[in-house]
């Protein structure tokens, strides 16, 4: 069966797909021209990656057809992919570290003079790709010296040194700050000007209206339909994808901040690009936001905080004493939690189950005596973290690696929950999570202060910052800059706070 004159580049038809006990697409259809910018969007687990991978040759689907330029085809592996003109720029980034750029673009095609690589020409041609794209780092580089964004540009350039007729970039704005999301922007604009069809996964809503021609929605391994963005909102999107209309991103406010729990005074480091006299306080109850570009040191002060760097001055008092924690295990002991930003890459066991993912941290709690844990409350309060993060599984025995990517960041935020600190501290809770899963953890937080929990959040969408939290701190090149009050600011104000200490334009993607 071929289709002549197709005004489509890709066609996915009846796209049907099933992992054990998971149906992960059901007869999902999805069709992208040439030249626009597609943007598929559901829920944590809808199958938007799993769709996209049976396109990739990383899965293979049960059944349906896929036509690329009206020709079926039906890739084993991704390197089938490529080489026919389809590149995917992954959730998780998978690049060999300890390789140059040079390498983890060109590796297995690299160009030949005789027998040996041609290293003139390959550095030319990425120099080339890269000029073209803006992308200002040196191809010798090792991937593993640069930064997530940086990462990502790269892999971007690998999809146009292959002449990529359609590209898939799942989720590469989620860590990404304002100015680099700007700058992808501008290479996603040169990229459709020149006829690529790019398929977009985004979890941000003021982003896919901005960027996408089309929007398909998916729901629970099916397809809910697509649109034209320039015919929707963003409330159309989150009902096609919940389901349901959700009138308030966040929940009303509950909780009363109290007596001050915490405080933090003049913590520094004393090397170059470290924290510089940071102060502030947190009460009980209370939510605090901590607000910055990438760069500005916020993830250093709850590292700090938490045992993971050494401080060189300054003072940490809880309940008015002055507490030193040398490590995380003498800051738990102390009532503290970590959620980190890389979740997937340091707080994940893939191999192994939910329950044993969701309980790790809690060890201690489950020794009903000297040689027996407690399997039934270890068993309970894995029940309890799927049931409040709402985390789509079949089963407590699930490998987490299984689970779609925020299904895995829901569990490892319920894990800290479960270490039921006294202050909890999240770094970036809710990216790569989806706007109904985002309500529920904005809610969990909500009660948790209300339960007189003291809350640090980090994050890097503003709108959050502000419906959350009760104050926010504004970290700014290692300094505070400024410490606000959630119902007062703006996005305007946080951010001029942010650039408050900056050198010129150090925070651009630079090399
Ligand atoms: N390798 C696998 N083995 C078993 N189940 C899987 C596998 N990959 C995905 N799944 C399941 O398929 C479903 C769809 O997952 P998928 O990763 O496609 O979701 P997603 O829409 O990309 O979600 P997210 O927004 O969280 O990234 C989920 O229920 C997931 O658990
Ligand atoms: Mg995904």
């Amino acid at each position: 069966m071929e289709n002549i004159n197709n005004e489509f580049v890709l066609e996915m038809l009846n796209i049907s797909k099933e992992f054990p006990g998971v149906k992960a697409l059901s007869e999902v259809n999805l069709k992208v021209k040439p030249g626009t910018v597609h943007a598929l969007m559901g829920e944590n687990g809808a199958g938007k990656s799993t769709l996209m991978k049976c396109l990739f040759g990383i899965y293979q689907k049960n059944s349906g057809k896929i036509f690329l330029d009206s020709k079926e085809v039906n890739f084993q592996n991704t390197r089938q992919a490529l080489d026919n003109g389809v590149s995917m720029v992954h959730q998780e980034l998978n690049q060999v570290r300890q390789r140059n750029i040079l390498d983890n673009i060109w590796l297995g095609r690299y160009p030949k003079k005789g027998l040996f690589i041609d290293e003139q020409k390959m550095y030319e041609d990425t120099v080339k790709i890269f000029k073209d794209l803006d992308i200002t780092v040196d191809p010798r580089q090792k991937v593993g010296s640069l930064s997530v964004s940086q990462m990502q540009m790269v892999e971007i350039a690998k999809a146009v040194s292959y002449d990529s007729k359609v590209i898939v970039m799942d989720e590469t704005t989620s860590s990404l700050t304002e100015k680099e999301v700007e700058h992808l922007f501008r290479i996603i604009n040169k990229l459709r000007k020149n006829n690529v069809a790019i398929i977009y996964i985004s979890h941000k809503m003021e982003e896919i209206l901005k960027i996408s021609d089309y929007v398909t929605v998916m729901r629970d391994g099916q397809l809910i339909g697509t649109k034209k963005s320039s015919d929707i909102t963003i409330d159309n999107i989150i009902s096609m994808m919940v389901g349901r209309d959700m009138s308030n991103r966040f929940p009303p406010k509950q909780n009363h901040p109290g007596e001050i729990i915490l405080e933090v005074e003049g913590l520094t480091e004393n090397i170059k690009f470290g924290l510089k006299d940071v102060s502030f306080s947190l009460k009980k109850g209370e939510i605090l936001g901590i607000a910055g570009l990438v760069g500005s040191k916020r993830t250093e002060i709850v590292e700090a905080l938490f045992g993971m760097r050494k401080i060189d001055s300054g003072k940490v008092k809880l309940h008015n004493k002055e507490i030193i924690n040398k490590n995380p295990r003498s800051a738990m002991e102390n009532g503290f939690a970590l959620v980190t930003e890389e979740r997937r890459s340091t707080g994940i066991f893939p191999q192994l189950s939910i329950e044993f993912n969701s309980t790790i941290s809690n060890m201690n709690s489950y020794r009903s005596n000297l040689l027996f844990l407690s399997n039934k409350k270890m068993g309970n309060d894995t029940k309890w973290v799927i049931e409040s993060m709402k985390v789509k599984t079949p089963s407590t025995k699930t490998p987490i690696g299984s689970l779609s990517g925020g299904n895995q960041q829901k569990v490892i935020i319920g894990r800290w929950l479960l270490t039921n600190p006294e202050v909890l501290m999240l770094d970036e809770p809710t990216r790569g999570i989806d706007v109904g899963a985002k309500y529920e953890i904005y809610q969990l937080i909500n009660e948790l202060a209300s339960k007189e929990k003291g809350i640090i959040m980090i994050s890097s969408e503003m709108p959050e910052l502000i419906g959350v939290t009760d104050r926010i701190l504004v970290m700014s090149n290692g300094k505070v800059a400024g410490i606000v009050d959630s119902k007062n600011t703006t996005q305007e104000e946080i951010m001029k706070l942010s650039a408050k200490f900056l050198e010129g334009d150090s925070y651009e993607i630079t090399s």
